[in-house]
């Protein structure tokens, strides 16, 4: 697909203020939510991503009515009797999965293609698949078409997830939220993402409790109700202006964030050398020094570094002094950027898990290209922090997590465009 490219003048360095948007890996599901309340949501801190577009494409064909309006998603799910997902719409957004347990939820039944791979490697749902299977859900697959059906669920369903999936947690909670039956996840995903859908569900008269931890327990009730909910700060694109500030010698303050959630990555920052000063609902990062080497960073389910900010710190760490290593333990594929960093001079050798990471001291601008969403921020990034001219292609990558990335960089003092 042709989409914009980014053109970006490195070397600028940042300082001011950016509002950080609403959780892209938080609205998703909770849009997906929506389908279960029967009446109105109204979603505020929602960010304009395409994956959020895409998410409320697929409530519409659904049945649902929405109406968009800055930050604020109207979902009336009153006539949300779709069962099925078409493949257009399922392969725009790899996540629609997480609409497989709020369909079955609403209507028992559903329809949707089995997710392929990805950017980031095969991309299993067997843990969800096992975990619907037990909570009486009949599953059967032809031609890459899943066709699920609910069956008779048990009063007393107990889950041990064999690893702490974020999307099969999610799923789980939305099958459960409605009807009869105590379900309990363990070894639940613990991102600060799925607290906040069981914050949404609560509100509209789910029980949930246990959020937070690693043990989650979803008493299912005979109906929800829609309510008014604002989306948690987005973590990760939090970290995407660290890192910016981080490479550009920068000061940002960064606002409406909860810093709370991110004490992995603030870790990191403050090793690389970098002043982090965390205040309520705002972070402030200083970035005078040059910045360091790290020890190993090892990318760990929440509240270990989370993988979606690894491509980030390793093109703020392309430009330091000494070695780093990150070992990617979540995704198969998910050094895409150090190729294209490599094309702006950076040192990488990535084999594996493995990244090694030689410092250099600096990084130059060069045509590059986007391959998957975090990779793509990462080379914005590398981009800011080079000297001369980048172009970064594949902007759409970008546009599913990002709300005009640039708007909120060129705020700042950064030199971006989109062309
Ligand atoms: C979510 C996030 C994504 C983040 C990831 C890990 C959303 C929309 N996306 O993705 O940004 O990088 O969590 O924090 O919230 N796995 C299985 N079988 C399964 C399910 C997962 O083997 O049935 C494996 C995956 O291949 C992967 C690991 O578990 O290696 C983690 O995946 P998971 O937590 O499910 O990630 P997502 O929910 O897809």
């Amino acid at each position: 697909m042709e989409s914009s490219r980014l053109l970006v003048e490195g070397g600028r360095r940042l300082t001011g203020e950016i509002r950080v948007h609403g959780a892209k890996n938080s609205v998703l599901p909770i849009l997906a939510a929506t389908l279960l309340c029967g009446n109105i949501s109204v979603v505020h801190n929602s960010a304009s991503l395409s994956d959020a577009f895409a998410a409320m494409r697929i409530l519409r064909s659904l049945g649902c009515e929405i109406s968009h309006e800055g930050s604020t998603v109207t979902v009336n799910s009153a006539d949300a009797n779709g069962d099925t997902v078409s493949d257009g719409l399922m392969h725009e957004m790899r996540s629609s999965i997480v609409f497989l347990g709020a369909i079955l939820g609403r209507v028992g039944h559903c329809r949707l293609s089995f997710p392929g791979g990805c950017e980031l490697g095969p991309r299993p749902i067997d843990l969800h698949l096992e975990a619907l299977r037990r909570l009486g859900v009949r599953i059967t697959v032809d031609h890459g078409i899943l066709d699920c059906t609910a069956g008779v669920r048990p009063a007393n369903a107990d889950i041990t997830l064999s690893l702490p999936s974020v999307g099969a947690t999610e799923n789980i909670m939305l099958y459960s939220a409605l009807g009869a039956g105590e379900t309990v996840i363990r070894n639940a995903a613990r991102e600060p993402e799925i607290a906040d859908l069981a914050g949404y569900l609560t509100k509209c008269g789910a029980e949930i409790s246990g959020q937070g931890t690693s043990t989650l327990v979803i008493n299912g009730v005979p109906e929800l109700h829609g309510c008014e909910y604002s989306v948690m700060p987005d973590r990760i694109e939090a970290a995407t202006y660290m890192g910016a500030a981080a490479v550009t010698h920068g000061e940002l303050m960064l606002k409406g964030v909860r810093p709370s959630d991110m004490y992995s990555c603030m870790s990191v920052f403050s090793e690389m050398g970098c002043g982090v000063y965390p205040y309520d609902d705002k972070i402030f990062i200083s970035a005078r020094k040059p910045i360091t080497a790290v020890r190993t960073i090892r990318t760990m389910p929440y509240p270990g570094f989370p993988t979606d900010c690894q491509p980030i710190v390793m093109a703020a760490l392309s430009k330091s002094a000494g070695t780093s290593v990150i070992v990617e333990n979540i995704f198969e594929n998910r050094f895409m950027a150090a190729p294209e960093l490599r094309r702006m001079g950076a040192n990488i050798k990535a084999e594996g898990k493995v990244a090694v990471i030689e410092g250099v001291k600096s990084l130059c601008g060069a045509k590059v290209r986007a391959f998957d969403l975090r990779a793509g921020a990462a080379l914005v990034v590398a981009a800011l922090g080079a000297e001369g001219q980048s172009e970064i292609s594949n902007v759409h990558y970008i546009d599913r997590g990002y709300e005009s990335i640039e708007t909120a960089l060129s705020s700042v003092g950064a030199d971006i465009r989109r062309i």
